[in-house]
């Protein structure tokens, strides 16, 4: 089976014309494969045990309110990033009356002739991470099987909040793509957290200004790093911008601000000129950690000028054009969580949506509180679960 979309748009880049073209071509015996295969939780939320065989293409997981939809999607979020997106306190993630919650999934990927088996057991003062048998110490690891992306309800505020979420968007993309993103930030993590707490402590400036030099030396790879992504990535997301939502004309532009004054030519001289002010504040103004993204349409921040729905479409753009790089670069797919896809979006855009997931070959775990919600593309590679109190029963497609 052949089946094939091209997209063309013009963009420019760096004065050039660059013509861009996503061509996906599906063809079963060469597909690209990440998949989650087969998952199990334990105690997390309300889920005591729920295990599933996943599908390759949408698992549909149907359950009234508080049943835990999202605990299921929270779950595999955890496991994917070592974070939950609810909460900080893992004390909420681990089941009332519990000592700890683990999650478990094993993973196919056509890099690799075996499946990987990811584990995480948390309990309130210690996380125990393991891969295909072994405890490992980080999290990276686990995080490069198993490439999430995760669209709730609560998306949309990666345009209205602080630079955080559109930080953690971008850097999303550069630790998958570059491997050494991983050190450099954290380098650059542990320079900063010296600077500040000798900034806080109003130790002397030279201890401040120790850190000067290994703060800038990472700052400036990291910011090539990101520059380099968003230059990748947008003409993607022209695309998926033009594709869910046509009655834009307007192309959207995206900002990058490093961090720092745009002018700045010597980034030592700027901390070392800053110090009073650092010291009086408390804590390092400029760097990789203030960088930002700014989404234009026709010179309007996105924020500003996209409706609710829209905005909710635009992330929905930035996760698919996220997704395409990602599988033109290291040649897989992500696999997407979607929480809530009704709350999302309209019915339209729902089934545009499922249909670009189909074609981009994403494996997408979605839930939803009626079937009926969701139309059903492709039934051989759907799998339907009905969940109540955390307990999941898989659905036959039969009944459908
Ligand atoms: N740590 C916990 N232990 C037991 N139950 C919990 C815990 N945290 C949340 N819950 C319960 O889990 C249920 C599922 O919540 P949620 O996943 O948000 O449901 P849904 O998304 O289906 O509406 C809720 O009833 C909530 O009160
Ligand atoms: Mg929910």
């Amino acid at each position: 089976m052949w089946l094939q979309i091209k997209c063309s748009r013009h963009e420019i880049v760096k004065g050039q014309t660059l013509k861009l073209r996503i061509r996906v071509i599906q063809r079963a015996a060469y597909l690209a494969m990440t998949q989650l295969h087969t998952i199990s939780i334990q105690n997390f939320r309300n889920c005591q045990h729920a295990s599933a065989t996943l599908s390759s293409g949408l698992n549909l997981i149907i359950g009234d309110n508080a049943a835990g939809k999202t605990a299921i999607i929270e779950a595999l979020w955890t496991l994917a990033t070592g974070r939950s997106f609810r909460t900080a306190k893992t004390q909420y993630l681990i089941q009332h009356q519990q000592d700890s919650c683990t999650l478990y999934a094993e993973v196919h990927s056509s890099h690799s002739p075996k499946s990987h088996r990811l584990g995480l057991n948390k309990s309130l003062h210690k996380t125990t991470l393991r891969l295909n048998g072994e405890t490992i110490k980080s999290q990276v690891a686990i995080a490069q099987q198993l490439p999430v992306q995760l669209l709730t309800p609560e998306s949309h505020k990666l345009l209205e909040e602080g630079p955080k979420a559109r930080r953690q968007f971008m850097d999303w993309g550069c630790f998958h793509q570059s491997p050494d993103f991983m050190p450099l930030w954290r380098n650059y993590q542990r320079g900063l957290k010296q600077r500040n707490h000798a900034l806080k402590k109003h130790l002397p400036k030279a201890q401040v200004q120790l850190w000067d030099q290994t703060l800038v030396e990472n700052a400036l790879k990291i910011d090539h790093i990101r520059q380099d992504y968003l230059e990748r990535l947008t003409p993607y997301l022209m695309t998926f911008c033009q594709t869910l939502m046509p009655e834009i004309k307007d192309e959207v532009v995206c900002q990058y601000r490093a961090g720092w004054p745009k002018n700045t030519e010597d980034l030592l001289a700027l901390y070392q000129q800053n110090y009073e002010k650092e010291s009086h504040l408390g804590h390092t103004q400029y760097g990789a950690h203030r960088a930002d993204i700014r989404f234009k349409f026709a010179g309007q921040e996105a924020i500003n000028t996209l409706s609710r729905g829209q905005q909710k479409l635009f992330v929905c753009a930035l996760l698919l054009a996220q997704a395409s790089l990602h599988e033109q670069v290291l040649n897989e797919p992500v696999i997407m969580l979607i929480d809530d896809l009704p709350a999302e979006l309209d019915e339209t855009h729902r089934i545009k949506l499922l249909e670009l997931l189909q074609v981009l070959n994403i494996q997408h775990i979605i839930t939803s509180t009626a079937e009926s919600l969701i139309p059903i593309l492709v039934p051989e590679t759907t799998k339907i679960w009905n969940i109540q109190s955390g307990e999941m029963v898989v659905k036959p497609l039969s009944a459908l």
